[in-house]
């Protein structure tokens, strides 16, 4: 190419991309348009501007009254709405075209003087071109009450867009904790916003039963209660006694159902409900046992129970009539093409031992209990089929064969939806590792309880839906995705929020924009404003991607620590303090890797215009007579490094995010380390710091030993610390063991602790390998 062509163009696409990311009254919408060019001045929104549509051939009426409905909140307009199009001086054309360049679901937008058009081919079309519209007002007009302004502008804009994928999808278990009706609007309100055309409603697990069916009355009368356990951590909480009254849960009536349905659909969101089977069922169970395999009784799990081995008889017919009738009453209320079954996490442990699921596997010549499970699926299959409906499950109905028309929704990993592209079946990717919103979304000591896991929203926005190596036939089996929001630890509407908001963007952009435009830095500074607008609209949202992220480097020559200080977005200016304080607008800037050799206390915030954002990170390090010291392992560490080579004596605690790269973690072996102080050393005590999360195989040790020695031969033992192994699970937590010495030197320090070896018989991992976790070696 010309350079001078080269360079106009690289000149004329700076201007492109600062103008569409910068200042106030520019464009800034998420998820990113696949065109838009930019003019200079701005239509002026003023009570006297009317909405109107071309006819009503496509219902865009619906749109001209949710337009103007929504536009009246903050503006407190009521502007004039007209059917058949209109000469006024200042209007919204909403216009039905055929233009397959759009697509089912696109929509082309042009602001220009007097004028705002959106043509689609569809009502949805129009729908999103009315998103993209509030996009382009200022953040204030998500504000649901009345602003003192009297226009507002819009810039002028042509703009082109349609979706990449057609199944852009957001779950929500509202079992683990119920969820009210008026708040599942609201959740419908955001995944609008965004563009979302799907929402996943996960209404029956163990913890609960959410929907009414009227010919099985107990379903809400007895499998919609739990007893309220709220107060003990999930995972460990007693069950419900015999003279005790089940009074947590809820559930959503017939009506209600129906209202939401009809909510989402105006909005172009369908609802996709989840019946779970064979397994994750208690709650049904504790109200209809006689469709287990033992005949229970049961009760409705306060919390967690794992494994959960309750499931429903495949060997009993009348399994299948219930479900059959629970369904049809589901799909009368659900007009959805897509019914999901469920399908997870079957333990097959009843079935093994089951009269009468031993004979089904008998009488069908099944090969085992894997085969069993797709005898099931694939019955509910043939029910669902004959009603003109498909099946979609978790990734797991792929085992034992998969039935003839399902879909897969790919959770453990992208595996499965690979696998089902490949033999010809739809698949929805959802990978835990990418979207599971339940995760934490910073450090988690400066967050809200969640599930565990560390999933940034850059991450997921780094998500790219269709696996690798599938061929383009296979490609079109990808549907999209979509991210979950299990409910463990989500007791609240506002806790729900904070937990797709903002990671919702990052999904929505990755399964509508072009994956082209991907651009995280571009991305940052909209979602900038896309916080503003979570903040008129009052919603509760997570400022986590502002926390400072303190990155250790060691310099084991120059006996240094050098920190690099990052956050996840562009503009904010990150200041520090040195002296323990609290940062302010005042602290040093941070510019390059700060170098420490003392014990210090490192405080960082992201700031904006003076003000912080998010909350201050800290990170101590401990200068002590080991650090940078040579440690010799008996024992290697694996996959949990905290830091390599230095990592036990690099002045870095961990954290309770125990993979936060400070925690370094021995599989099975013992922990078994020399260091080496290089000359005799006179010390004062000697300490090493334990993590325990027995929910993730860690353990503390059962045994640990200090000791020292002048030669590196004989040493002499200084300390001896015995734990048990807990009975149960016991919390997270951090311990450090201590002891001070009188009248002690010696040149080698030796800190054995031993493994707890493999977890215990209660546990779910029992017999599995168990993990130490020691993080620093401590001598002064
Ligand atoms: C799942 O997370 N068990 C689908
Ligand atoms: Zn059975």
């Amino acid at each position: 190419m010309h350079s001078r062509i080269l360079t106009l163009l690289l000149f004329l696409s700076a201007a492109l991309s600062s103008a569409y990311s910068q200042g106030n009254s520019t464009v800034s919408i998420i998820p990113k348009p696949s065109s838009v060019v930019q003019g200079v001045r701005s239509f002026s929104l003023t009570s006297g501007t009317t909405i109107s549509c071309s006819d009503t051939l496509i219902g865009q009426q619906q749109v001209v009254g949710y337009l103007a409905d929504r536009l009246r909140g903050a503006t407190g307009f009521k502007l004039r709405t007209l059917e058949g199009g209109n000469k006024a001086k200042s209007s919204i054309l909403l216009n039905a075209v055929n233009d397959p360049g759009l697509g089912e679901e696109g929509y082309s937008l042009v602001v220009a003087k007097d004028r705002i058009q959106i043509s689609a081919n569809s009502r949805a079309g129009l729908f999103y071109g009315a998103q993209t519209l509030f996009q382009l007002l200022p953040p204030e007009v998500y504000a649901p009450r009345k602003l003192m302004r009297k226009t507002w502008s819009i810039p002028f804009v042509e703009l082109k867009d349609s979706p990449r994928f057609k199944w852009r999808g957001m779950h929500l278990d509202v079992s683990r904790h119920f969820l009210p009706k008026e708040f599942i609007k609201t959740y419908i309100d955001i995944l609008a916003m965004h563009k979302m055309n799907l929402f996943h409603w996960h209404l029956t697990d163990d913890q609960g039963w959410r929907i009414e069916i009227k010919k099985y009355p107990k379903l809400t009368e007895v499998a919609a209660w739990r007893v309220d356990r709220e107060n003990q951590p999930w995972s460990v909480r007693d069950p419900q006694r015999p003279d005790e009254k089940a009074t947590l849960g809820g559930f959503y009536r017939q009506d209600e159902i129906r209202e939401i349905v009809k909510y989402a659909a105006d909005r172009n969101i369908t609802v996709v409900p989840e019946i779970e089977m064979p397994a994750h069922t208690t709650a049904l169970l504790a109200a209809y046992p006689q469709f287990s395999c033992t005949g229970g009784p049961f009760t409705v799990p306060p919390g967690g129970v794992w494994p959960i081995t309750d499931i429903f008889c495949a060997g009993n017919d009348s399994t299948f009539y219930f479900l059959q009738d629970i369904l049809t009453e589901v799909m009368e209320l659900f007009p959805s093409t897509f019914i999901h079954i469920g399908g997870d996490e079957a333990d097959k442990k009843e079935w093994r031992v089951c009269p009468k699921c031993q004979s089904r596997i008998r009488n069908e010549h099944l090969k085992d209990e894997a085969e069993l499970q797709s005898y099931f699926i694939q019955r509910i299959e043939k029910f669902l089929n004959s009603l003109n409906r498909r099946l979609i499950g978790w990734d797991e109905i792929l085992e034992g064969g998969i039935a003839p028309n399902a879909a897969v929704m790919s959770w453990r990993g992208t595996e499965g939806g690979t696998a089902a592209a490949r033999q010809g079946h739809d698949a929805v990717m959802t990978p835990g590792s990418h979207t599971y919103f339940n995760s934490y979304q910073g450090k988690e000591d400066l967050e809200p309880l969640a599930g565990g896991g560390y999933l940034p929203v850059s991450k997921v926005y780094s998500y790219e839906p269709v696996p690798e190596g599938l061929t383009s036939e296979e490609e079109h089996h990808v549907l999209g995705a979509q991210a979950c929001l299990w409910g463990e630890f989500i007791p609240s509407p506002e806790q729900a929020e904070y937990m797709i908001l903002p990671r919702i963007a990052a999904l929505a952009e990755v399964v509508w924009s072009p994956k082209e435009s991907r651009n995280w830095p571009d991305f940052s500074g909209r979602l900038e404003r896309q916080m503003k607008r979570y903040k008129a609209s009052g919603y509760t949202y997570a400022k986590s991607a502002y926390l400072v992220t303190i990155s250790p480097s060691v310099d084991s020559a120059k006996k240094q620590i050098k920190l690099t200080l990052s956050n996840e977005m562009n503009y904010p200016s990150i200041r520090y303090t040195l002296d323990g304080s609290n940062p302010s607008s005042a602290s040093h800037l941070y510019r390059s890797p700060i170098a420490i050799s003392k014990m210090t206390s490192v405080k960082a915030g992201a700031f904006s215009k003076g003000v912080l954002l998010g909350k201050v990170s800290t990170q101590k390090v401990f200068i002590h007579k080991a650090s940078f010291k040579p440690v010799k392992l008996k024992y290697p560490y694996e996959r949990y490094t905290g830091g390599g080579e230095y990592g036990l004596v690099n002045g870095l605690r961990g954290s309770s995010t125990f993979a936060d790269g400070n925690w370094q973690g021995f599989h099975q072996s013992d922990l078994d380390a020399v260091v080496d102080l290089g000359k005799q050393t006179p010390m004062k005590k000697i300490a090493a710091g334990f993590f325990e999360r027995t929910g993730s195989w860690i353990f503390y040790p059962t045994l640990v030993e200090f000791s020292v020695s002048v030669d590196g031969e004989l040493f002499t033992n200084v300390a001896q610390f015995e734990i048990p192994i807990p009975g149960g699970h016991r919390d997270t937590s951090i311990k450090e063991l201590t002891q001070n010495l009188r009248n002690v030197k010696a040149r080698y320090v030796r800190v054995y602790a031993k493994n707890a070896g493999i977890c215990p018989d209660w546990h779910a991992g029992k017999g599995d390998k168990a993990w130490l976790f020691v993080d620093e070696i401590v001598v002064e």
